[in-house]
C-alpha cells in the first residue's frame, strides 16, 4: 500500500502536471515510462475515455514509480472508481457540494476546480486549500492568479487550462502557485502515434522549469 499524500505534497511531485487524454490503455505505460525518464514523475489520467481505468489500473500495476491522479473527476462515483482502480490523488474541473464532502469524508487528496473567490471561499469551508485554478489563461493568467493571493494568503494553486511551455514560468514565478497543469508534454495525438521519444523531451524540457 502507497503511503497517503497530502494535496499540497501532491502538487510539490513536479513544476509541470501533465494532463492526458488515452484512447487505448497499452499506451499508458509506455507513456508513463516515458514521462519518468524525462523526470516528471506524476501524470493526471483523465476520465474523458472508456480506456481510462484501464490505464489508471495498467499504470499501477506496471510502472508503480509514477504517482497517478485521476483527472475529470466529476461525482462521488468517479472518486470511488478512480481510487479503487489504483489513483493516488483526483482532480477536478470544478466542485459541488457533493462532490467537496465524499472527498473530504474519504481523507482523499483531492484538488478540485475553482474559476472564482466564492468558489475557493467554498472550498475552504469544506476544508481544502490546494485548487486547481480552471481554465487558467482565460480567467486572466498569472494576473488573475495573482489577485487572489491577497485574500486567501494560504491557499496554493495548479493553474490548468491554456498553458503552455512558454507560459509556465511566470505562474510558477508566483508565490500561491505550486505547478502548472497542461497536456502540450503528451497531448492525445502524440500519445496516438507512439512518440515517446518526443514525450520524453518534453517532459524534461518541463522537469526543469523549476
Ligand atoms: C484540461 O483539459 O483539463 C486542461 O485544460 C489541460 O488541457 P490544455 O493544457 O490543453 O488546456
Amino acid at each position: 500500500m502507497s503511503e497517503r499524500l497530502t494535496s499540497e505534497e501532491v502538487l510539490r511531485l513536479s513544476p509541470v502536471m501533465p494532463v492526458v487524454v488515452i484512447d487505448d490503455a497499452a499506451q499508458a505505460v509506455p507513456l508513463a515510462r516515458a514521462l519518468l525518464a524525462g523526470g516528471i514523475r506524476t501524470i493526471e489520467i483523465t476520465l474523458r475515455t472508456p480506456a481510462a481505468l484501464d490505464a489508471i489500473r495498467a499504470v499501477a500495476r506496471e510502472a508503480s514509480e509514477m504517482v497517478i491522479g485521476a483527472g475529470t473527476v466529476l461525482t462521488p462515483d468517479d472518486l470511488e472508481t478512480a481510487f479503487t482502480a489504483g489513483a493516488r490523488y483526483a482532480l477536478s474541473p470544478g466542485a459541488t457540494p457533493k462532490l467537496l464532502a465524499a472527498a473530504r469524508d474519504r481523507a482523499a487528496p483531492f484538488i478540485p476546480g475553482v474559476a472564482t473567490a466564492g468558489e475557493i471561499q467554498n472550498g475552504l469551508e469544506y476544508g481544502f486549500t490546494c485548487f486547481k485554478f480552471f481554465p487558467a489563461e482565460q480567467l486572466g493568467g498569472p494576473s488573475g492568479l495573482k489577485a487572489m493571493a491577497g485574500p486567501f494568503p494560504n491557499v496554493r494553486f495548479c493553474p490548468t487550462g491554456s498553458v503552455t511551455i512558454e507560459k509556465a514560468p511566470s505562474y510558477l514565478a508566483l508565490g500561491n502557485v505550486l505547478c502548472v497543469g497542461g497536456s502540450w508534454i503528451a497531448p492525445a495525438e502524440r500519445i496516438r502515434a507512439g512518440d515517446w521519444v518526443g514525450i520524453e523531451n518534453a517532459a524534461r524540457q518541463a522537469a526543469a522549469l523549476r
